[in-house]
């Protein structure tokens, strides 16, 4: 069943499997962050956000959002259908936080008068700088065709999750998706969608859920993927 190692990430494993359209994703307890620059280990954060990641990949499912996933084999394993990854990030953005307040002077949590969608190069050894649309068609990541396509899921995944995550008490301020072409042509969401690759805060205390307390060394992180894990569970999701 799992076959030879294909790619190791700095979050997941990537292993191939007797069907060459399936692959086997490991979740792992490493974390980084800043570019790999901060390396550590949250214990335990492979097997939740394989589990909240398959929660919300089920979920956009049904909500009409195609995606990569097919079924969680195990605490740390999940199946996904192969897809060659569109080699940029796309991050939604609802409140200023983040390398955006930062860039713009801005206070995290500023209100924003309307989404904010960008789009980096995925590309470690750039850090994967932000980019607009021309940059990514001129220099061959994708196509004008396939980012309206792209911007277009990301509204939706947008809509579906921060309602999800409002009913039990998170607000979602931002978060990164990636994208990947099966081999039948079709746009598919991809990659993970957890507490290290979006912003949750506490609804009433504003108090950061996500890998924030990783890089900014708030402690309890542990408690933090915990705490969304459990309260999307409770959610019956
Ligand atoms: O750092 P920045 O503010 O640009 O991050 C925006 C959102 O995208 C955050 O939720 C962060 O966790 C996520 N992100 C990510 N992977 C990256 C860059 C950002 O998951 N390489």
């Amino acid at each position: 069943m799992k076959g030879k190692l294909l790619y190791e990430g700095k979050a997941k494993k990537l292993y191939a499997t007797d069907d060459a359209e399936v692959v086997l994703v490991e979740y792992k307890d490493d974390a980084t962050a800043f570019n790999g620059e901060k390396k550590g280990t949250i214990t335990g954060k492979g097997e939740m956000n394989n589990a909240i990641t398959t929660l919300l990949f089920t979920l956009l499912a049904k909500e009409g959002v195609e995606n990569h996933f097919i079924e969680k084999i195990n605490p740390r394993e999940q199946l996904c259908r192969k897809v060659e990854i569109v080699p940029v990030e796309v991050i939604v953005r609802n409140k200023a936080a983040g390398s955006m307040a930062k860039r713009l002077g801005l206070e995290e949590g500023t209100e924003l008068k309307t989404t904010v969608f960008e789009i980096s190069y995925k590309n470690d050894d750039l850090g994967d700088p932000l980019i607009n649309d021309h940059h990514a068609v001129a220099i061959g990541l994708t196509t004008f065709e396939e980012l309206k396509a792209i911007y277009n899921m990301a509204a939706k995944v947008n809509e579906v999750l921060s309602a999800f995550f409002l009913k039990i008490g998170i607000t979602l301020i931002d978060f990164k998706l990636e994208f990947g072409r099966a081999s039948d042509g079709r746009l598919l969401l991809a990659d993970e969608i957890s507490p290290d690759t979006c912003r949750f805060w506490d609804a009433a205390t504003g108090k950061k859920l996500d890998k924030d307390r990783f890089r900014r060394d708030l402690g309890s992180v542990e408690d933090a993927y915990h705490e969304v894990l459990s309260r999307m569970e409770n959610a019956g999701e």
